[in-house]
């Protein structure tokens, strides 16, 4: 079986869905938590306020995989608040992204006053609001961040994390995490600003950012594996990684368990495929284990062995 727990929070399953797929109303989030094989459900990013997000069309669908710019359309952190405090059949995680550093911290003090106790996911990692940058991009941003969280936090959080393309970055951003008792970090958000053209038409694909957006899905699975891999080498045991992007198949989340994911969530396929596809992820990655004679994850979680 497949359960697992972070922080206080005992998943049914490793799977759940990258944040900003199937999450957005009480409906979707109810079908992630009432669909078989889920482990539970990741809120879209939650803003101090509702926003409607960049204009359409704001997501194409790639031969290998997906591009977004969606702006953070969302309906406000109170409605994600007041969903995660009552009671589910699974546990939750509150994701908030901040649009401005003030905004983080307030969204911060709000939960650490409210009465939710489960787990929260601070959106670092957010590509797709004009004229902002990633906070994550900036090293001393991120240290500073954190810093003046954890001297009032106390609740469980983790970190979303874009993907880093360097192993410099991997060691410098690892020093800065394990500063902190973060629970988690979920790795990698969409690779930022890709950029796709119809070539009848010879215009780019989505509205937003004259076409530039976030990658997902099939694409990103060698970065999304690097990442796991990098930060599992480097974090502290007790921080706990969620491994996104790239999974279609139980063979994708074979090697995401490979590199050291502890919990592993599907954003691009999840949207193509429905809720259905946590059954077929598991049932797939079953036949591997069996194949392999594996009893247990634990049998081969974090063991990818060098050439
Ligand atoms: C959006 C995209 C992201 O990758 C993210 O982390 C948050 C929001 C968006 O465009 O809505």
């Amino acid at each position: 079986d497949f359960k697992t727990t972070m922080a206080n929070a005992e998943f049914p399953s490793i799977f759940l869905n990258a944040s900003g797929v199937n999450c957005m109303t009480v409906t979707e989030m109810d079908e992630m938590i009432n669909a078989a094989c889920t482990g539970g459900v990741v809120t879209k990013s939650a803003t101090p306020q509702q926003r409607e997000g960049n204009p359409q069309p704001r997501y194409y669908q790639l031969e290998h995989g997906s591009i977004n710019s969606m702006g953070l359309p969302n309906e406000g952190f109170p409605y994600y608040l007041d969903y995660v405090t009552k009671e589910h059949a699974k546990p939750t995680i509150l994701s908030v992204a901040g649009l401005k550093m003030s905004d983080n911290i307030e969204l911060l003090h709000k939960i650490q006053a409210s009465d939710y106790t489960g787990l929260t996911e601070l959106n670092l990692s957010c590509p797709n609001v004009i004229g902002k940058p990633q906070v994550a991009y900036d090293f001393e941003e991120t240290d500073a961040l954190l810093a003046e969280i954890f001297s009032f936090y106390t609740k469980p959080l983790g970190v979303k994390l874009p993907p880093y393309f360097d192993l410099v970055h991997f060691d410098q951003m690892a020093t800065i995490l394990n500063k902190y008792p973060l629970t988690h970090i979920n790795t990698v958000n969409s690779v930022g600003n890709g950029l796709w053209i119809d070539i009848d038409t010879e215009k780019v694909v989505i509205k937003p950012k004259q076409g530039f957006g976030g990658l997902g899905g099939t694409m990103i699975l060698p970065t999304a594996l690097a990442n796991v891999r990098a930060f599992r080498q480097r974090l502290n045991p007790s921080i706990k990684i969620i491994g996104t992007g790239g999974v279609t198949s139980g063979a994708d989340v074979f090697m995401h368990l490979l590199c050291g994911a502890d919990m592993v969530s599907v954003g691009t396929a999840l949207l193509h495929e429905g809720v259905g596809i946590f059954q077929r992820l598991t049932d797939e990655l079953t036949t591997i284990m069996a194949e392999k004679g594996y009893t247990s994850i634990e049998d081969f979680r974090g063991k990818v062995q060098d050439f």
